[in-house]
């Protein structure tokens, strides 16, 4: 296991959404879902905006979360995305020795960083499909952070090696930000209270298209909740945001959600078989997420002449544990998929 400085090569705070910021490309940069969001959640959000000279009230929208996932709502924190939670936890806990599981989203090595922490990295390994070994985590982590699927790789890990992570006196964060885009949610550790030392972490601004409005939540033991509240400022969710949590609780938004991950899958298969027909590309086995990982040779000049043919794709060398032969994309229907792939070609035959 390495442990990090600044000094380090990778750009932890690139983002896909700097892919797409200057130019009009089509985008398989972004993980968030297309055509969100919905009109209905839409609609609810807009009719929030008539209550704006109130200061927010998080009470529904946390017993929402909470009754989602059967647990009291003093296990839950409502956050400005995922991304508060991250910050919060760098800041909130005393940790000494916290530990990334890479490749993953860097916002979390970034933020414990920025904390003051020196962190360390367990990198997986291409040749095991990335998949996790809990031996490489070492013992004396008190704070581990693991993706679940993963950014970038969309590994699904089984919840059971996550869970045997868990230690007395470490905290075992799962990033849970896509895991509404699997089918049932298999593997996913919310709303387990036997885990100790459990975080699990939520987005609603990938399924949902709600990147701009920002809100996420925690979940984790009553202590680990009011310590990370106490670091808040006051009122750090916006009560549009705090009806689109509550709306997207709902027995008909899970429902459209399980629908949209159902057919992430059948677009996911149809982008897997197409990169399947060049030789030059290989994807990273079993992805679960929506988007995937492939490796290329010279990725970084592919993904410029993708750009000059209108598409932009995740560079993979910000990524610890991955480098410049490393591509993500998004999975997009069938359509921008059969475009993409044209684009492709013509981008490997150029470079070929
Ligand atoms: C794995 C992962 N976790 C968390 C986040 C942050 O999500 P949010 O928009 O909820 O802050 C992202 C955003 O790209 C992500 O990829």
């Amino acid at each position: 296991m390495d442990t990090h400085t600044d000094t380090d090569a990778h750009d932890l705070r690139h983002h896909g959404d700097a892919e797409v910021r200057d130019e009009k490309l089509i985008d398989l940069a972004v993980n968030v879902r297309t055509n969100t969001p919905p009109d209905w959640l839409r609609e609810r959000i807009a009719d929030s905006l008539t209550g704006l000279a109130a200061y927010p009230d998080g009470r529904a929208a946390r017993a929402a979360v909470a009754e989602r996932h059967d647990l009291p709502s003093n296990r839950v924190l409502l956050t400005a995305g995922a991304a508060e939670a991250f910050v919060l936890l760098a800041r909130a806990l005393p940790v000494r020795r916290p530990v990334v599981v890479h490749p993953q989203f860097t916002e979390p090595e970034a933020a414990l960083r920025d904390a003051g922490h020196e962190v360390g990295r367990v990198l997986l390994r291409e040749e095991d499909g990335f998949r996790l070994d809990p031996a490489m985590v070492p013992e004396d982590a008190d704070l581990v952070v693991i993706g679940n699927p993963t950014n970038p790789t969309s590994v699904l890990h089984p919840a059971a090696s996550i869970a045997a992570l868990a230690r007395p006196g470490r905290v075992l964060v799962v990033d849970e930000a896509f895991m509404d885009a699997v089918p049932g949610e298999r593997e996913s550790l919310a709303g387990r209270t036997d885990v100790p030392g459990l975080v699990v972490l939520r987005s609603l601004t990938k399924t949902w298209g709600l990147a701009g409005l920002r809100i996420g939540y925690v979940l984790a033991e009553p202590e680990t909740i009011a310590a990370l509240e106490r670091t808040q400022p006051l009122w750090p969710v916006s009560t549009p945001a705090l009806v689109a949590a509550e709306a997207c609780m709902s027995r008909a938004a899970l429902a459209e959600a399980e629908h949209a991950a159902h057919r992430i899958g059948v677009e996911r298969a149809h982008l897997l078989a197409g990169l399947a027909e060049f030789d030059e590309v290989r994807t990273v086995a079993g992805a679960e997420g929506p988007f995937v990982l492939l490796r290329i040779d010279g990725a970084d000049a592919v993904r410029e002449r993708l750009r000059s043919l209108g598409f932009a794709a995740r560079r993979g060398d910000t990524f610890p544990g991955l480098g410049r032969n490393w591509l993500r994309l998004a999975v997009r229907d069938r359509v921008t998929t059969n475009r993409f792939l044209q684009a492709l070609d013509q981008a490997l035959l150029i470079g070929g």
